[in-house]
């Protein structure tokens, strides 16, 4: 039993909303009726510090960062709620951003050994894939702020200047712990770059990649690239995971589009025309299509979505994504 000074010393931590102090006494009961033999007690206390820990480190792990100064021009950031389950991945890459999710969140665990968690992803793949919207999921899932870094937009904006730039966004990365996107890579991770601006590029991969050396901090980074064919191959081993995303195949369409209707009644659908006309297209194409046909349904108070006008709606977003 605990002590009536350890029953005070506990209100009083409570009352004081010190955590630190209040874990340490109950730990310390955890121990005293351990020795007393009472095994099953003391693991539950432990198992209720351990899990009111985890708590708090993710409250706290949200700073209200609003970007200043320089750095207002180069980062935009949002707090995402979005989470891995909201996504439709195959399980190999789902279980790769799982696996980085609970590599962070235990990462003292792992440090405590000498080791590191995995905190670079490259994810590669066909645009409309989920590569941006997974950086979002891994913000949500760790509770940190998403910072995203458009690389295009910064060489376009500071031409001359993109290293020194570069240099800023990673001085934010070092003190503000967030989920880092790095999205469109291809630009400065090009192998060849079109025209007169080669030289800068160039050099702002250089930093890039020095950057990449240095940085030994808690926040996750992300690059995310359409093109894998035209990153410079020195780019890839920087990464602790290079993650290939893909067109979804069949089961994969079937599923994404299941989840985008389920408000909605599917009538008649035949389901291998229905794949067969989805074949190739995206997961950002059949979102879209699905909700064209979806509001076609709407407008004329409708909940039921029929076959042919879905066929429809494929059919149109198939012709704009081709003639992209
Ligand atoms: N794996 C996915 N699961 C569910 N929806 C997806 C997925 N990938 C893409 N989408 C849909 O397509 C849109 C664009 O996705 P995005 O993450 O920007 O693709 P990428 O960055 O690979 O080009 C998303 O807003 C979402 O509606
Ligand atoms: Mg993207």
């Amino acid at each position: 039993m605990a002590t009536s000074e350890q029953l005070k010393a506990l209100l009083k931590s409570h009352l004081d909303a010190d955590d630190a102090r209040f874990f340490t006494i109950v730990m310390q009961i955890a121990a005293q009726e351990a020795r007393q033999g009472h095994g099953k007690l003391a693991t539950e206390l432990k198992e209720f510090v351990d899990a009111a820990k985890l708590k708090s480190h993710r409250a706290s792990t949200i700073p209200l960062i609003q970007p200043r100064g320089e750095l207002a021009g180069l980062l935009s950031v949002s707090y995402p709620e979005r989470r891995l389950s909201d996504l439709i991945l195959e399980s190999s890459v789902s279980e790769r951003l799982h696996q980085v999710v609970v590599e962070h969140l235990q990462q003292h665990k792992i440090r405590s050994f000498g080791l590191s968690p995995k905190r670079k992803l490259l994810l590669i793949g066909p645009p409309g894939t989920g590569k941006t919207l997974s950086a979002s999921a891994l913000a949500g899932e760790m509770n940190m702020p998403l910072c995203t870094v458009l690389l295009d937009g910064l060489i376009s904006k500071y031409m001359g200047e993109t290293s020194s730039k570069l240099r800023v966004v990673f001085e934010a990365f070092q003190k503000t712990r967030g989920v880092y996107l790095f999205d469109e890579l291809d630009a400065i991770g090009g192998k060849r770059s079109n025209g007169n601006d080669v030289g800068e590029i160039r050099r702002v991969l250089n930093s890039f990649l020095q950057f990449l050396e240095e940085d030994h901090n808690e926040s996750i980074m992300v690059a995310a690239s359409n093109h894998a064919d035209l990153l410079d191959f020195a780019l890839f081993r920087r990464f602790d995971e290079v993650i290939q995303y893909n067109l979804p195949d069949a089961s994969l369409i079937k599923e994404a589009m299941l989840r985008r209707l389920s408000l909605f009644e599917i009538v008649d659908f035949e389901w291998n025309d229905i794949i067969e006309r989805a074949q190739g297209l995206s997961y950002g194409d059949l979102s879209k299509a699905c909700d064209d046909a979806a509001i076609n349904a709407i407008l004329i108070d409708s909940k039921k979505i029929k076959a042919a006008e879905m066929l429809k709606a494929l059919k149109k977003r198939r012709s704009l994504s081709e003639s992209q």
